[in-house]
Parts: C-alpha cells; sequence; structure tokens
C-alpha cells in the first residue's frame, strides 16, 4: 500500500513495487501540492497503468477513519498487508513568523498524523501476522533544516522519531520500520524560479533528481532481503544513496560540584561551543551537485 500513489515519488514506488511482483493498493486523493481540491483521477491512472495487480483508493491519509478504511481496502482486495509506504504530502511553505494556525494543522495532519494513522492501522495486521514492513517519508528539511518550513520539518522530524518507535515496539512481531529522505524533481520542488542563466542551470542539474530513483530503495526495504534493517534513515539523491546519522551526545562536560549559570558561561559553553552545529539548511550540507 503506497500513500500519495498518484503522482511524482509515490507513483515510482506503485509502479517500482508492481514491477518487482507486489498487488499494490495505489492511494492518493488527488490534491494540489498546497492539499486543496481532490480528484479520483491520478490514483485510478496509477493503478490501470499496472494492470489487473493494483487497485486504486481515494481515502484521505490525514483523518483516523478515512486512514483505517485504506488499509481495510488493502486486505479487502488482497487478502492481506505486507508493506506501507508512507509518502503522501502537500507544503504550506511560510516563514515561521507569519504561519497561520491553520498552515501549521494542514501540514501535520497530513505528514505526521497521516503516518500515525495509517501505519497504526496497519499495525493491528501485522501484529496479528507477526510480519510487516513500514517505509516513511522524512525529509533533510527536518533532519537538518530549512527556510519556510517550520510546519514540514517538524512533521517531518516527527516521522523519523514515529519509524524508530515503530521499529522498536513492533520489533518483537517481526515488524521493521526504516525512512527515506528523498531528493526529486517533482512538481513539490518543481516551483523554483527559472529567470537567469543561474538559475535555469540549477534547475537542469535538479532534474536529474529523477523521482524514479528512490524507488529501488523502498523496494529493498519491503523485501525479505532486508530482514535485518530496521530503525535506519536513509537519504537518496540521483545516484547516491546515504545512511543519515541519529542524535547521540557529542561531548559532555562535568562538575562533582554541580553548575551555576556563572560556571556554565565560564566553562561548560567554551568546552561545548567547538561542537555547536551551525544553522544550516539542507542545501548547505548537501552542497555539491546530484551525481
Ligand atoms: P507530490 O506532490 O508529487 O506527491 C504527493 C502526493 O500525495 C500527491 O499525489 C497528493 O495528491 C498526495 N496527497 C496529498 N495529501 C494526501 C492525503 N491527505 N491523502 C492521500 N494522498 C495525499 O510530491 P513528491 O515530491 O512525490 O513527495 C512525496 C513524499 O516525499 C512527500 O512525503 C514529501 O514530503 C517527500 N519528500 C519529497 C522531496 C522531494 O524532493 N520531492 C524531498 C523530501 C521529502
Amino acid at each position: 500500500m503506497v500513500t500519495g500513489a498518484g503522482g511524482g515519488i509515490g507513483r515510482d514506488f506503485a509502479l517500482a513495487m508492481a514491477a518487482a511482483g507486489a498487488r499494490v493498493l495505489v492511494n492518493d486523493i488527488g490534491t494540489s501540492v498546497k492539499g486543496e481540491g481532490r480528484d479520483a483521477g491520478p490514483a485510478q491512472k496509477v493503478a490501470d497503468e499496472i494492470g489487473k495487480n493494483a487497485v486504486a483508493n481515494t481515502d484521505s491519509v490525514a483523518d483516523w477513519e478515512s486512514a483505517n478504511r485504506i488499509i481495510q481496502a488493502a486486505v479487502d482486495a488482497f487478502g492481506r498487508i505486507d508493506v506501507v509506504v508512507n509518502n503522501a504530502g502537500i507544503l504550506r511553505d511560510r516563514f515561521f513568523f507569519n504561519m497561520s494556525v491553520e498552515e501549521w494543522r494542514a501540514v501535520i495532519d497530513v505528514h505526521l498524523n497521516g503516518s500515525f494513522y495509517v501505519s497504526r492501522a496497519a499495525a493491528t495486521h501485522f501484529k496479528a501476522q507477526q510480519s510487516g514492513c513500514y517505509v516513511h517519508m522524512t525529509s533533510t528539511s527536518g533532519l537538518v533544516g530549512n527556510l519556510g518550513q517550520a510546519n514540514y520539518s517538524a512533521a517531518k522530524l516527527g516521522i523519523a522519531a514515529l519509524s524508530k518507535s515503530i521499529a522498536l515496539d513492533m520489533a518483537r512481531y517481526n515488524v521493521r520500520s526504516n525512512c527515506i529522505a528523498p531528493f526529486a524533481w517533482s512538481r513539490m520542488i518543481g516551483s523554483i524560479p527559472t529567470e537567469t542563466e543561474d538559475q535555469k542551470a540549477r534547475v537542469e542539474k535538479l532534474k536529474a533528481m529523477e523521482t524514479a530513483k528512490i524507488a529501488p530503495l523502498a523496494v529493498y526495504l519491503a523485501s525479505e532481503d532486508a530482514h535485518d534493517v530496521s530503525g535506519q534513515i536513509f537519504a537518496v539523491r540521483a545516484n547516491e544513496i546515504f545512511l543519515m546519522s541519529q542524535s547521540r551526545p557529542l561531548r559532555s562536560v562535568h562538575r562533582s560540584e554541580g553548575w551555576t549559570p556563572d560556571s556554565i558561561r565560564t566553562q561548560a559553553i567554551p568546552a561545548l561551543r567547538a561542537h555547536f552545529y551551525p544553522l544550516e539548511r539542507s542545501q548547505d550540507v548537501f552542497s555539491w551537485d546530484p551525481l
């Protein structure tokens, strides 16, 4: 079952899973990048492209009841569910100081709440059958940072924690959970301006980040071959695959008599400062062109 599979990265997941022999529930509400409007066309089109091994579904991930209907549709169609790919997404970019509660909620609802609802609905089946696999889409906007995306970054880093929690809680049932942070030239990033020659050249390089390049890792993670891969965060950009770090203590300082604000100022912070992270965005860390 792939959410948001009517276009972009999700469509390639659905096609690649089907090519690898899976029967696929193609879920998508067919909405705009901002999550406005609905169209049953995209999910049906991808299901038609796959043929008899696919069924389309247009229930939203962003609501508990409808997320349950997505999983039920897969079980009704195929008799079981083995893989959940949480890929559906929208953007409502705005600088934090201007972000409305509506913009915050809409993004949290689709990404973080949606990933929980869909995962939780499938968990009942995974637990009963003692097997199953989750693949969630996170983003370097959350893992590293980006401007104007407080809602999206918070949701995406939340998804990384959700995935780790599922991996821990469900290991006893032989259920795995991993994240992919994709970089792909989809409509989601297709709105970058192309007025100057520099901008045009940059966009040409970004187009190398084809959506189909993300799918092989998702298919691998969904397969039996990945039986010992869980709780990890990968990134994929064109022909590069990265294993992303996860938060660990970098350095500690200790005073047996305890700390005061003043000794923190004079001792702790100077000792720790060498390890501070700069205020970097994703593009500062992934500073070279896609390969
Ligand atoms: P996209 O906009 O092409 O595809 C997202 C799909 O999700 C759309 O077809 C949309 O109709 C569907 N969708 C939206 N709300 C839904 C809902 N409530 N229920 C069901 N379906 C819904 O975007 P793209 O680029 O393919 O993104 C896929 C995933 O990858 C998203 O989670 C996105 O945040 C993530 N991602 C993408 C990056 C990129 O470079 N394209 C970078 C980092 C993360």
